[in-house]
């Protein structure tokens, strides 16, 4: 991100969840992205990334930390009752399902994405021309959702998010159920889309080898923080948290108490725990 003011920024972003002792699902995380910026962020599962997104957007409760979507901040209110400003975030889950209706015609279910630009003064656009522009034929407008095949759904998702003419995207995990053979084609697809519209867009996965083809940043996320940032070719050429080393060398297996086993360099594969040291953060210009 250089220069231009950044769509979104978060600072020290905290989610709890209740328990004994409660659980800091997302502890302290700062992030800013910049208009057309697409910025990974990356970690296995259970470190934090969903609990994360959903307190960007406001449907989780935040136990502190700020969100600007631009100069407005994100109110926490639920997705039913959220403004028609906040429709200049969208998203994309990793279910289809839980973002289309089956029993909708496609090009309705479009068109709302098409209101909410409406709505916030924007011009609108063509649903057919949408489905044209994520791979899908035009004339299959009228079809229902259950028509069409979970990567075709997950296409008319991204277009439907993206008729709303978003400044930013959040996609949690929105490769992960599609076939292997999609899988990348839709991420590709979800990149030039957003950086044409000139939305910025936070990506999560756990494919690193999508996050490496398509995110100019990287955030990598390890129990609740964020532990490593920098420009995605940087990190995969010069990784220098231990966590982040671990995790491109396929090995995530952190104990869950703190510390994580990381396989030594050389070929002594035994493994050994070492004190996680302090965010690095190499976001350089
Ligand atoms: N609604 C919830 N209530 C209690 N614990 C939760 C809830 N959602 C997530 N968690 C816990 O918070 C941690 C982070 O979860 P999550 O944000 O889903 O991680 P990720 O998306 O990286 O897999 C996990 O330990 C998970 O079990
Ligand atoms: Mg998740």
């Amino acid at each position: 991100m250089t220069g231009t003011a950044p769509v979104l920024r978060a600072d020290d972003l905290v989610v709890e969840y209740r328990g004994r002792p409660p659980l800091r699902a997302v502890d302290g995380v700062s992030l800013a992205i910049g208009p057309g910026e697409v910025v990974a962020l990356v970690g296995e599962s259970g470190c934090g990334k969903s609990s994360l997104a959903r307190a960007v957007i406001g449907i989780e409760k935040r136990a502190g930390g700020t969100v600007l979507l631009g100069e407005a901040s994100v109110p926490v209110l639920g997705l039913r009752r959220r403004t028609p400003q906040m429709t200049a975030m969208q998203m994309v889950f990793q279910d289809p399902d839980s973002s289309l209706n089956p029993r909708r015609r496609v090009g309705e279910q479009i068109t709302d994405g098409v209101r909410a630009a409406l709505a916030r003064g924007l011009a609108g656009s063509d649903p057919a021309d949408w489905l044209d522009r994520v791979g899908l034929d035009p004339e299959t407008v009228n079809r229902y959702a259950y028509e069409f095949s979970g990567g075709q759904k997950q296409r008319i998702a991204i277009a439907r998010a993206l008729a709303a003419r978003p400044r930013l995207l959040v996609a949690d995990e929105p490769i992960s159920a599609l076939d292997a053979s999609t899988q990348t084609s839709v991420a590709a697809l979800m990149r030039s889309l957003s950086v044409e519209a000139g939305a910025g867009m936070l990506f999560i996965s756990h494919d690193l080898s999508v996050v490496r083809r398509i995110a100019d940043r990287t955030l990598v996320m390890y129990r609740g923080r964020i532990v490593e940032s920098g420009h995605t070719e940087t990190i995969w050429a010069d990784p220098i948290h231990p966590y982040t080393r671990a995790l491109l060398a396929a090995i995530p297996i952190p104990d869950g108490a703190g510390n994580l086993p990381v396989a030594p360099l050389e070929e002594d594969r035994a493994t050994w725990t070492i004190e996680l040291p302090d965010a690095l953060e190499r976001t350089a210009a």
